[in-house]
């Protein structure tokens, strides 16, 4: 296939005779996607703005999970999700622990990273000896970048010169803090960075001589590792609150396999990426609704999970002999104002539901509906498993792909409220009652 020179240049329409040409796409798919864009010109060219080479949207449900309780406060919380039963989970638990004195939730830190990422020829006793001058010069440079971020709460914190010489040859480092106040801050660490890694060849371009003069900036960029902007969330009730949860066990063994599931996770990766990813289920599906950058905060919770050396849960059980309390630590560097999150109408929406919440405060809302799911989740997986509602959810999602009608699917639903489900199951039951009301 040839090359396709230019395709972010062409209109939309061009761009669909592009894929005709290439059988890429049918003329009914292009129909079909036609009805996927927004009758109101206006909102379907803000959509457009969000990305490049847009053809159509891809809509996912936007949904609400009721009585997430945090800190005795009562909020509604707007989810964006495919997976048919995060938000069914997720609000079961959310009431279930509304009743129990809800989350409590704690933003512990809210530190930022950006690296300048440099190669030098010179010493680095010598860099340390100038290192406060150098400070100064990196800080001044920024200035004009950095004023309105300190009037909002934010700016610069420490900056640190490190050498890795010893493991890339002539390799150094530039680390520096930063607080975004309320935005995620990557343009505004990234134009800093960038700043400050010019100010860092002209540093060393006036201050040293013959080779030393010789700097080389490999990047300026974030760091999407933020041990430091940390939020925690923790629910707790006394042993005998959990009665309604046991499915059958005993209180007794329903805690003893709760703490051991934990524990698995604690020790083996197979496991806790899994049980790390039923806490992500809650709080990616918050962050997509807020337009937050959800890949980040994934990738940084992976390797938060992996900050002892070995990959290990975010949570963990502290149960006293009354008491049951599970706690979860996540890193989150999100925003509330900036970028998506006013760029996409619906982002708006989400926040002004949540009453605009401070970037600390949905930090706080993500982590409470990812307490949420995973409790939920390990519940589900010690008690009756976690099929059985699955497979409720699924069954709905097969009946659309079969077409079924409403009273198809009110039958179909109360046929197999008492049976396994799977798509053959429903397609073979569809069809005999379509055949039984000829
Ligand atoms: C499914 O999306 C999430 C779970 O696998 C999480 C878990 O195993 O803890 C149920």
């Amino acid at each position: 296939m040839e090359i396709i020179q230019g395709f972010s240049k062409l209109t939309r329409e061009e761009k669909i005779e592009v894929l005709l040409k290439h059988n890429a796409v049918s003329q009914e798919m292009v129909n079909k996607l036609e009805l996927f864009r927004h009758h109101d010109h206006n909102y379907q060219k803000q959509f457009e703005k969000i990305s490049e080479n847009v053809i159509s949207n891809y809509i996912l449900p936007y949904s609400i999970v009721p009585n997430v309780k945090i800190n005795d406060k009562i909020y509604f919380v707007p989810l964006v999700t495919e997976e048919s039963s995060v938000v069914a989970a997720a609000s079961m638990a959310a009431k279930f622990w509304a009743g129990r004195g809800g989350f409590k939730t704690k933003v512990l830190s809210e530190t930022k990273i950006g690296q300048i990422h440099f190669t030098w020829k010179g010493s680095y006793d010598k860099l340390i000896e100038n290192d406060d001058r150098l400070k100064i010069h990196l800080v001044t440079s920024v200035r004009h970048l950095t004023q309105r971020m300190y009037s909002r709460g934010g700016g610069l914190g420490n900056i640190e010169i490190i050498s890795f010489a010893d493991k890339i040859i002539d390799y150094y480092q530039i680390k520096v803090d930063f607080n975004t106040a309320d935005a995620m801050g990557a343009n505004f660490i990234n134009s800093c960075l960038e700043q400050m890694s010019k100010a860092l060849v002209d540093f060393i371009n006036n201050n040293f001589s013959g080779e030393e003069t010789f700097c080389e900036i490999i990047m300026s960029i974030l760091s999407n590792y933020t041990p430091e902007c940390i939020v925690e969330c923790a629910v707790e009730c006394n042993k005998t609150e959990l009665l309604p949860m046991t499915g059958g066990l005993s209180l007794e063994n329903y805690i003893k396999k709760f703490e051991t599931a934990v524990q698995i996770a604690q020790m083996d990766v197979y496991r806790a990426v899994t049980h790390n990813k039923g806490i992500f289920n809650g709080i990616d599906a918050v962050l997509i609704a807020t337009g937050n950058d959800f890949r980040a905060v994934e990738a940084c919770g992976h390797a938060y999970a992996s900050r002892t050396g070995q990959y290990t849960s975010l949570s963990c059980c502290e149960n006293s002999a009354t008491d049951f309390r599970f706690i979860l630590k996540v890193p989150m560097a999100i925003g509330t104002v900036g970028g998506t999150t006013r760029v996409h109408p619906i982002a708006g929406f989400s926040l002004e539901i949540l009453n605009n919440p401070s970037a600390a405060g949905l930090m706080e809302i993500a982590a409470a509906v990812g307490m949420a799911n995973h409790f939920a989740a390990i519940t589900a997986l010690i008690t009756k498993g976690i099929q059985k509602g699955h497979m409720k959810m699924h069954l709905s999602q097969i009946l659309v792909h079969l077409q079924a009608n409403e009273n198809e699917v009110k039958q179909a639903v109360g046929y197999f409220a008492d049976k396994e489900i799977s798509f053959n199951a429903a397609s073979e039951y569809l069809s005999l009652l379509r055949l039984q009301s000829l």
